[in-house]
């Protein structure tokens, strides 16, 4: 203990030593980051990473379809993400014909560039700190639902009133816990087309396998491009549209990254609670996790058994499968990691040393009863939490069938509260938006998972939380009675039992058993669950703020960063590897020679494509390969990265494109809780890689010419 908490004083006491992670607000780089990431060997000034008056950096990183992040890499609006950010967008222009996702998809002109009715981009037009604006006013008043609901009037007010052009629009995020407010001038484009993808065995190799797992060789890219109206500004569809010039465009460098290199990450990370108190970790370590990670196992197991029997199934229940097999992978690792690194342990003395100091400095009025808070509300919390998960997971986010119930839910909420009119507006959209659901729906599969999900949570979740309809129930018999009777086990059924006016339609629901259970199971959660959670939650916000707030003042010297919140932000480190475990060490790279030890011909996780094995045959690398004479695929570096951050580019000393990041390591995925410098990574594809892929591969080589390649410089190299 006595060492750790030498550890923990030692880091807050004197950042600049270690490299500590962190998720910097670009417009307030100067100072300590901009110190720090010079001695990282950082070339540039933070006005070349964010300027308002000039162009920077930022104004070639868009948000991408507000959950990844993308760069511009060209003049003409050609836009770099990752594959499994544009999955969606290559999965809706495939057909049996033509399988983009297997095959790849390589757009030979603009013509032949597709285009996304669903796709965004927005970019960052400027950052300001409104804080004064948005508390004016708060700290008067009583009740922390009443100042909440203050402070939310003060950002529509603002939100409407700031001053923007009209193509533009206004955002404002609380940064720091309610402790800060943020605005964002912002654009958005809405004409972005797909231009190039390589095959998911390059794009996805490995897939869940090696999903969060490093050594890693996966060409995780694929490209867009951003087109404007004739005064290049963001407008519609149309095929009149033009290809958008950019304020800034990264040049592409395939000077390579060596160890030690200094490398910045730039983009939209989703969310962090790094400054939980360690009652929190706890309880997502003993008690949120664990039950999680139940229901999701059990759920991919069912439909694992069927996709590997029907190739239907299996294409089905692809993307759903990841989607849900992403988060599950990711619990277990960061369990592990938050166990392995003591991370409890480093709070908790961390929470000694912050009593101390409030001791010190007089501040036990004000914050020393926050502790106790704390670790009363998160022990009364956490069955509610509990029993919450257990209703999101199985009802909202596992059983498709149940899920379909709880829009139906809402739909009879609807009718109760607006009437006819109100259901019938609600009625058209849902059944229309749920075609796509049904799709790829399969009754055996869902019953499959039904049974087991359903079973966890009658018999795991807190039982005086759980409603009787599915408390000690025989399932199977529950399970054959639903999916036998149930007219929402196909599209066909729910159409028909939509039909007719909103008094009948409701009582038909109320009689189908599907409905029923989900009904009941739904009625539970808002009177029973919600009402209670929703209280304590909002005291643990209030106390959250202040705790925060209190770090910020009792450990002035401290490298505090902003929490994630989907904005614009920058981390920066270097290219390392790690050490997982005794006596193993990772190298920071990885070759596609590593592509060949793990092929296995035909399978779905780990074939390659012919032309792929015959470039490596042939050693065909062009000007790609290291000086090795072989071709790098994905490093791994220090930089502090979340979900959101999917697509982010990875920036050298300079302010080129080295990257392109796309996940962490096993060993690091609870950096989102707390951050271990030893042995968090994100890991990024080789800008090299791309390039091949791109030229070799592809044979695009037109993509390559509109790019600007910064190539080495072969007297500096020979210096070395
Ligand atoms: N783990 C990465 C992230 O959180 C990549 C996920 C996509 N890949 C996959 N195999 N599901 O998004
Ligand atoms: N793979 C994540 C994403 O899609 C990145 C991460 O969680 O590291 O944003």
């Amino acid at each position: 203990m006595k060492k750790l908490l030498r550890a923990i004083v030692l880091l807050v006491s004197f950042p600049i030593f270690a490299q500590q992670g962190g998720m910097w607000v670009p417009s307030l780089l100067k100072g300590m980051n901009e110190k720090e990431m010079k001695s990282l060997g950082m070339k540039m000034s933070v006005t070349d990473i964010y300027d308002v008056n000039n162009s920077s950096l930022k104004d070639a990183v868009p948000q991408f379809n507000g959950g990844c992040t993308a760069e511009v890499i060209s003049s003409k609006g050609l836009l770099l993400t990752n594959h499994h950010c544009g999955y969606g967008e290559i999965q809706s222009h495939s057909t049996v014909e033509h399988d983009y996702l297997q095959d790849g998809f390589w757009a030979k002109s603009y013509e032949e560039e597709l285009p996304n009715p669903d796709l965004e981009v927005t970019f960052i037009v400027s950052i300001h700190d409104v804080t004064k604006e948005i508390m004016n006013g708060v700290d008067a008043i009583n009740g922390e639902a009443e100042k909440k609901a203050a402070v939310q009037k003060n950002i529509n007010d603002l939100q409407k009133s700031y001053k923007r052009e009209a193509w533009q629009s206004v955002m404002i995020r609380t940064f720091f816990e309610g402790n800060q407010y943020m605005l964002f001038v912002t654009e958005s484009f809405e004409d972005v087309r797909l231009v190039g993808a390589p095959p998911s065995s390059i794009g996805k190799f490995g897939s869940d396998t090696d999903n969060w797992v490093w050594p890693r060789h996966t060409g995780d890219f694929s490209l867009f491009r951003i087109y404007a109206d004739k005064n290049n500004r963001p407008a519609k569809y149309s095929k009149d549209n033009v290809p958008y010039t950019p304020k800034h465009f990264l040049p592409v460098s395939i000077n390579g990254v060596e160890q030690n290199d200094f490398t910045m990450v730039y983009g939209y990370p989703g969310r962090t609670q790094e400054y939980l108190p360690s009652f929190a970790v706890e309880q997502i370590v003993n008690d949120l996790n664990p039950a999680k990670i139940e229901i999701r196992d059990k759920a991919l197991k069912v439909a694992d058994g069927f996709m590997r029997q029907d190739q239907a199934i299996k294409i089905q229940y692809a993307s759903k499968y990841a989607s849900i097999a992403n988060y599950w992978k990711k619990w277990i690792g960061e369990s592990q990691g938050l166990k392995k690194s003591n991370a409890v342990a480093i709070k908790k003395s961390f929470e000694q040393e912050f009593i101390k100091r409030a001791n010190e400095k007089n501040k036990m009025n004000e914050y020393g009863n926050l502790l106790p808070q704390f670790e009363k509300i998160y022990k009364e919390i956490t069955p509610y939490t509990l029993a919450r998960d257990y209703f999101q997971e199985v009802v909202l986010r596992n059983n498709e069938l149940l899920s379909v119930g709880f829009r139906l839910y809402q739909l009879e909420n609807a009718f109760t509260k607006g009437g006819e009119q109100a259901f019938n507006d609600r009625k058209d959209n849902l059944v229309k938006g749920l075609e796509s659901l049904y799709k790829d729906y399969n009754k055996d599969v869902d019953h499959g998972i039904f049974n087991e999900t359903v079973k966890l949570y009658g018999t795991k979740a807190p039982a005086n939380l759980t409603p009787s309809s599915i408390k000690d129930k025989d399932y199977v018999a529950l399970g054959n009675d639903i999916y036998s009777k149930s007219a929402l086990t196909s599209y066909d059924g729910l159409k028909k039992l939509m039909n007719g006016k909103a008094a009948d339609v409701v009582k038909n629901m109320q009689k189908d058993p599907g409905y029923a259970l989900a009904k009941s199971l739904a009625d539970n959660y808002f009177s029973n669950i919600a009402p209670n959670y929703d209280k304590m939650a909002l005291e643990l916000e209030s106390l959250q703020r202040t705790y925060m707030k209190a770090q910020l003042e009792l450990f002035p010297d401290a490298r505090i960063f902003p929490d994630a919140n989907s904005t614009l932000r920058v981390t920066y480190g270097k290219v390392n590897g790690y050490q997982p475990s005794d006596a193993v060490t990772y190298s920071h790279v990885t070759y596609l020679d590593g592509v060949m030890e793990k092929y296995v011909p035909g399978d779905y996780e780990f074939d390659v494509p012919q032309k792929l094995i015959d470039l490596y045959n042939t050693k065909d690398f062009g000007p790609y390969a290291d000086k090795n004479g072989k071709l790098p695929l994905n490093f791994i570096a220090t930089n502090h990265t979340t979900g959101g951050n999917s697509g982010s580019p990875a920036i050298d000393a300079h302010g080129n494109l080295i990257g392109l990041n796309f996940d962490r390591v096993w060993e690091g995925t609870m950096s989102d809780i707390h951050y271990d410098p030893a042995i968090c990574r994100n890991i990024m594809v080789d800008a090299r890689y791309i390039l091949f892929v791109i030229d070799k591969y592809a044979g695009a080589k037109h993509l390559i010419e509109e790019m600007k390649i910064v190539k080495p410089k072969e007297t500096k190299k020979a210096k070395r």
